[in-house]
């Protein structure tokens, strides 16, 4: 493999841009273009409803390479996942530069890597749904959730989990086959032992809130049946920096962050 087919991957996630002045957006960006990354991957919460589209096109813009993204709970904060999705989709649909995994399939990172993704959703299988005094913002602000009980909330936690794990059960046996490599972009860890904060696995008050089961299970599934080749998932939304090796194939790297201080996760060279 000569050195120009070697593609440099910049991972960034839970950028929270809301929080930031247009200026210090400016100065995060700067670093990230420096990079000269042949692609962004990106796992998820860049603002709010009503931002989100905004600051994609902006990165987009700034950065001039393809940004491959899903969708985290904040993303939807102030509006509903149906309309925030729906927008997405369009604003995506005719532009190559910006990935929106969900409607993506699979894509190609590198010669030997392939990319699939979804938003994912924590599904409340983890921990203890039930005992958890946990009030997540998105139990209000988002529109699909307001106004529901605890109980009525559950099933539609689970529907939206199972959404996205049927996704990566569809399109990761095709990536497998054609790449022997493979990344996963997903907002929600997918096993207990990714849920990183605060440098702990989070207990079972948080993990129902924190961790997609379906997924989990899914990717253990898929991954069980290619031995040989190996997936790499990028998760954030837990705001806590960790790796998890939940099989002999599959490592889960999930990203740090702060409110208000974005950072860059990692830069991948990949062949
Ligand atoms: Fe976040
Ligand atoms: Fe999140």
């Amino acid at each position: 493999m000569t050195a120009q087919a070697t593609k440099r991957v910049v991972w960034l996630t839970d950028l929270h841009f809301n929080f930031l002045t247009p200026e210090q957006v400016d100065a995060f960006l700067t670093p990230v273009a420096d990079c000269r990354a042949d692609a962004v991957l990106f796992s998820g919460d860049i603002a709010e409803a009503k931002t989100v589209a905004g600051y994609l096109r902006d990165m987009e813009d700034r950065l001039g390479v393809p940004i491959y993204f899903v969708l985290g709970n904040h993303d939807f904060y102030h509006g509903s996942i149906r309309q925030v999705r729906q927008h997405i989709a369009e604003l995506t649909r005719h532009d190559p530069r910006l990935v929106w995994l969900n409607a993506a399939g699979v894509v190609e990172l590198a010669r030997h890597v392939g990319l699939v993704g979804h938003d994912g959703w924590a599904d409340a299988r983890l921990g203890d749904y039930e005992r958890s005094l946990v009030m997540m913002n998105d139990y209000r602000l988002i529109e699909e959730f307001a106004g529901l009980s605890k109980e009525d909330r559950w099933p539609r936690l689970k529907a939206h989990a199972d959404e996205a794990a049927e996704h990566i059960r569809r399109v990761l046996p095709e990536a497998l086959a054609r790449y022997p490599r493979v990344f996963l972009v997903t907002h929600v860890p997918p096993f207990r032992e990714a849920c990183w904060h605060d440098g702990k696995i989070s207990n079972d008050e948080w993990l129902p809130h924190f961790a997609s089961r379906a997924m989990g299970e899914a990717l253990r599934a898929v991954m069980g049946g290619f031995p040989d080749r190996e997936l790499i998932v990028l998760c954030g939304h837990t705001h806590g920096r960790g790796e998890a090796r939940p099989a002999d194939n599959i490592l889960v790297l999930t990203g740090g962050a702060e409110y208000g201080a974005p950072e860059i996760q990692r830069v991948f060279e990949l062949s």
